[in-house]
């Protein structure tokens, strides 16, 4: 439960935080957001998350509502205010308020901050690992920035409402050449026959996920095989192993792709492993 909410200066009962109606983040999804996990209380790769946030805001020209110091001080106050433990803390900073435009409002307008934490489910979490996740592979239909993290995520919501009712968790994009961009909330990667890692090279086409990041530190410390490059749908099919990472979910195992089962159905022993191992690397930052 979410009982506090921070906007704009003011921590305010959930039920009475709001934004203007002519917002641009709610008339033009001109807006970039971060979910960043929070465990025992603390927050998890902060400075990563901190540093996207910058750079989704610079992309588009948006001023940052605040130094990443302030936003770091916001996000623990709704992490305490909310009496959260585990969970997420999700912030979102727009263009600001201003008479419906399609250009940039002229002159100075604060862009509007939200930042909120919510609990989640941990042993829903660890039941969903336990058993792994199937994936529905869909044609890409997003934008050619989709390396900012924006709000304009109806196209993942479509994706993601596609893969439920076809009994699946997840949604991975694949490009017009047959190659995976990533997930609709997360990266995608595989385990060829040789136990490599892979995942696709950053690019335009898809978000430099956090987990990501720090997934590939576990593997170099670990000098563990890995190939960034793209991957076809039907290297996916065939994968020894399969996983997705996000800030919400870490590590998660995917178990079947389209019709195909990974591996023998049930989560690997190497992507558990890296599940296992990722906060031993994660970046915890003081409370
Ligand atoms: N999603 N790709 C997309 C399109 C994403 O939306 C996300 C994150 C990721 C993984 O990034 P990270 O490891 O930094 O969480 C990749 C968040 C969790 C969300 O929208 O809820």
């Amino acid at each position: 439960m979410t009982r506090i909410v921070y906007v704009n200066g003011r921590y305010l009962p959930y039920g009475q935080a709001a934004v203007h109606v002519e917002d641009r983040g709610f008339q033009f999804a001109d807006s970039v957001y971060e979910v960043c996990e929070v465990k025992n209380g603390a927050l998890i790769d902060e400075e990563r998350h901190a540093t996207r946030l910058q750079r989704s805001l610079k992309e588009l020209g948006i001023p940052s509502p605040a130094t990443s110091w302030t936003i770091g001080h916001i996000m623990r106050q709704c992490i305490v205010r909310n009496r959260v433990r585990n969970g997420v803390v999700y912030l979102q900073v727009t263009r600001g308020e201003a008479p419906r435009d399609f250009a940039f409002p002229s002159g100075d307008v604060a862009p509007t901050f939200v930042c909120l934490a919510r609990s989640t489910n941990q042993s829903k979490t660890e039941a969903l690992a336990a058993a792994g996740i199937a994936v529905k592979t869909l044609p890409e239909l997003r934008w050619g920035r989709c390396d900012i993290k924006t709000v304009m995520l109806l196209p993942a919501c479509l994706a993601k409402e596609a893969a439920r009712a076809a009994g699946a968790r997840e949604a991975w994009f694949v490009d017009a050449e047959g190659f995976v961009t990533e997930g609709a909330s997360s990266n995608a990667w595989i385990v060829d026959a040789e136990g490599k890692l892979i995942t696709r090279t950053l690019g335009r086409e898809l978000l430099p996920g956090v987990t990501r990041a720090t997934l590939l530190d576990l593997i170099g410390r670990d000098h563990l095989a890995v190939e960034e490059r793209a991957f076809t749908v039907a290297e996916a099919h065939g994968a020894r192993e399969a996983f997705t990472t996000s800030a919400s979910a870490t590590v998660m195992p995917v178990v079947k792709i389209d019709d195909m089962l990974i591996g023998d159905g049930k989560p690997g022993a190497f992507t558990m492993r890296l599940r296992s191992s990722f906060h031993q690397v994660a970046k915890v930052s003081g409370r």
